[in-house]
């Protein structure tokens, strides 16, 4: 039996090269009209090493692109009061373009109302119900980072999506159930017929078998298995986790919600774990800001 892979990878550290050189020359162009550089600001709080990582990488992919950042950590036993006063603070402050306090939160603050507070013409997480509210009716605004990094990763390889059976699995706020509206969107990509499916699902394996495009964001390592898929479907793989292995030099290795090794050979394209929608998660972000700043 032939081992070559016959799938395409949709490779989101090659779009997001792309993507961002795009964003590099056109943030030039409003640093030199306006006087300054596109401006994120990211607040992280407390110790989780995950976030921390997150966040450095999103500081750093500033830089990459001439936007200036500011990195605001608070410890762990910040209170909501104190979170809520320099949210405040920030929604006032002409110096920034757009700000995101990254989740999770330490369990004694409510994120729901963190969420809320944040101005919706700073919010460039696209996590605030308006936001959302814009998304849903196709008004301008921000678009939740991770969803609209998918879509551009479908945009950049020319993946076709109109008529065709997108199926999500998983309904989290900030990627199953904005990826499900992106997808049945009038839009380019978009216009999919999409089924969301998550844990009160009944016979989960014969809706994924139906998915011409199949997203999956449910949380759990390796869980779509190559018995779930259909032959030559599209396959993006937003999970992201450490899994403990001694073979490995730094004593883990990363794996997303699919298992990979067997589903990808079925598939006509593919997004791999790392460096698939990772990287794009990121450039959404860099994308939301530097429409910020050309406001
Ligand atoms: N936690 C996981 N993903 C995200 C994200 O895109 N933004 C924020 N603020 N927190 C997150």
């Amino acid at each position: 039996m032939s081992d070559v892979a016959t799938y395409r990878l949709l490779d989101g550290k090659q779009c997001s090269e792309a993507v961002r050189a795009e964003i590099a020359s056109k943030a030039a162009a409003v640093t030199a009209q306006r006087g300054r550089a596109p401006h994120l600001a990211a607040v992280l709080v407390g110790n989780d090493g995950a976030s921390r990582t997150y966040v450095e990488s999103k500081v750093k992919a500033c830089a990459s692109v001439g936007f200036r950042s500011s990195l605001i950590e608070l410890p762990a036993s910040t209170t909501e009061a104190e979170l809520l006063d320099l949210i405040a603070k920030l929604n006032g402050d002409r110096d920034l373009d757009g700000f995101i306090v990254q989740l999770p939160l330490p369990k004694h603050i409510n994120e729901e109302k963190v969420t809320l507070a944040i101005d919706p013409s700073q919010d460039v997480d696209g996590f605030h119900p308006e936001s959302l509210g814009r998304m849903v009716l196709g008004l301008p605004g921000f678009l939740p980072a991770t969803p609209a990094g998918i879509v551009e990763l479908l945009r950049h390889y020319g993946v076709p999506t109109a008529g065709k059976h997108c199926v999500v699995v998983g309904r989290s706020n900030i990627v199953g159930t904005p990826m499900s509206i992106l997808m049945s969107r009038n839009t380019e990509p978009g216009n999919c017929t999409v089924t969301l499916t998550h844990s009160r699902t009944k016979d989960l394996t014969s809706i994924t078998r139906q998915a011409d495009i199949l997203i999956v964001a449910i949380g759990k390592p390796e869980f779509i298995t190559a018995d779930m898929v259909k032959e030559g479907a599209v396959v993006v793989d937003v999970g992201i986790h450490r899994i403990t292995d001694p073979t490995k030099k730094r004593g883990f290795r990363l794996v997303g919600d699919v298992k990979a090794q067997e589903v990808a050979p079925k598939s006509s394209w593919f997004s791999p774990v790392p460096g698939g929608v990772g990287p794009m998660t990121i450039t959404s972000l860099l994308l939301n800001t530097l429409k910020a700043a050309q406001r």
